[in-house]
């Protein structure tokens, strides 16, 4: 679609929109009303938290149907003891606004009192909510950044953006970490979902869960939970691949030992191993055709964009310079198998 086209179609998409949904829950005791954003309409199985589409905890692990300017952007389920997020789970569609923007930190007020504001609203900044983290939080130790789950630049539009900016989208992140290994991953799997996450009539739509680990302990400002890790998962069908794709991550929520480390892709299967608790099972994406056993890292030697960051692949490792390699050793000992074959037959 060109910007024309764009600025000639949203108006009437926010009308309609405007016209078809009266009410808004923000803080759901279901995913229902918030389903768009995830694959199948079904969230993920989360051993002990979330378990059927069913939150086991009520008091303690909330839906957040992340609403912005009257419109809903993305779910989230947050554990408000730990003050972070389980996950945010949302539909990549490719980007319209090329930039961060500017935005305020904000919170969610029916998280502190069921009656409050229906969407998010500006925090105040000295403020410690009983519900969830502040910027006075974060303040505490500049160690750790506020590290997106559902990360800014893979939002659409300029107030999808903004809606980002909450702190309950956000987890205390090991500055180098965020910046490094990590916003590589980001920028790598934006590459690959703008190119392979295309439908049949040209649409991009990839649905993405991230998540953070809780640690047992670790604590930033004696509130917030630091988590041990962070982890990323994405499918989509590909109609130019002709196929279902996905791909996760895992990253341990430390300082990048290097600037030139990248985080390994792995299955959804081993992401989802890693994620289990005792003996069941985490389903990023129950009930889909997502791939379970393979990648997408055969597309990352096309990701040529510079912005793009993926892992340096492999194309001609160089020959071996210890001797014969043994495809030379086998070519030299060839005329001899050919011979004693044919003595033997004979
Ligand atoms: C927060 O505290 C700082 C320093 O104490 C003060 O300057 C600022 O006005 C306060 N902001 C709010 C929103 O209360
Ligand atoms: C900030 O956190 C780091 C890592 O947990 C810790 O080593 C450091 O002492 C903390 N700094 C402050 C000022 O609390
Ligand atoms: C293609 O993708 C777009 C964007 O995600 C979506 O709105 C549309 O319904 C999809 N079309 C088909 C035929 O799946």
């Amino acid at each position: 679609m060109t910007s024309q086209q764009v600025w000639c179609f949203l108006p009437t998409t926010a009308l309609l929109f405007l016209l078809s949904v009266q009410t808004f829950a923000e803080v759901m005791k279901s995913v229902s009303d918030c389903d768009r954003f995830l694959l199948d309409q079904t969230p993920p199985h989360v051993p002990g938290i979330l378990e059927a589409g069913r939150i086991l905890d009520q008091d303690r692990y909330k839906f957040i149907c992340q609403t912005y300017g009257n419109q809903r952007r993305f779910v989230t389920l947050y554990d408000v003891r730990n003050r972070i997020p389980v996950f945010s789970a949302f539909k990549f569609t490719g980007e319209v606004y090329g930039r961060r923007p500017k935005s305020v930190w904000k919170i969610e007020p029916q998280l502190e009192d069921p009656n409050g504001d229906k969407k998010m609203i500006p925090g105040n900044g000295n403020r410690t909510y009983n519900h969830q983290a502040g910027t006075v939080d974060y303040r505490s130790n500049r160690t750790f950044d506020r590290g997106h789950i559902f990360p800014s630049s893979y939002a659409s539009t300029k107030a999808d953006k903004m809606s980002t900016f909450t702190l309950t989208n956000v987890v205390p992140q090991a500055e180098s970490f965020n910046k490094g290994s990590w916003n590589k991953m980001e920028r790598c799997t934006k590459c690959v979902m703008e190119k392979y996450c295309v439908n049949s009539s040209g649409g991009t739509g990839g649905f993405v869960v991230t998540g953070a680990l809780p640690s047992s302990s670790s604590t930033l400002n004696n509130r917030v939970n630091v988590p041990t890790a962070l982890w990323s998962a994405f499918c989509c069908y590909s109609a130019v691949a002709e196929a279902w794709i996905a791909s996760g991550h895992w990253g341990h929520n430390v300082q990048d030992e290097s600037k030139h480390k990248y985080l390994k892709t792995e299955t959804l299967e081993d992401l989802q191993h890693r994620l289990r608790r005792s003996n069941s099972e985490f389903v990023i994406f129950p009930g889909s055709k997502c791939p379970l056993t393979t990648t997408v890292t055969e597309f990352y030697a096309e990701m040529k964009k510079k912005s793009c960051l993926c892992p340096p692949t492999i194309l001609d490792p160089s020959p071996s310079v210890s001797g014969p390699s043994h495809s030379h050793r086998l070519m030299l000992f060839f005329p001899f198998f050919l011979f004693s074959y044919h003595h033997c037959v004979f």
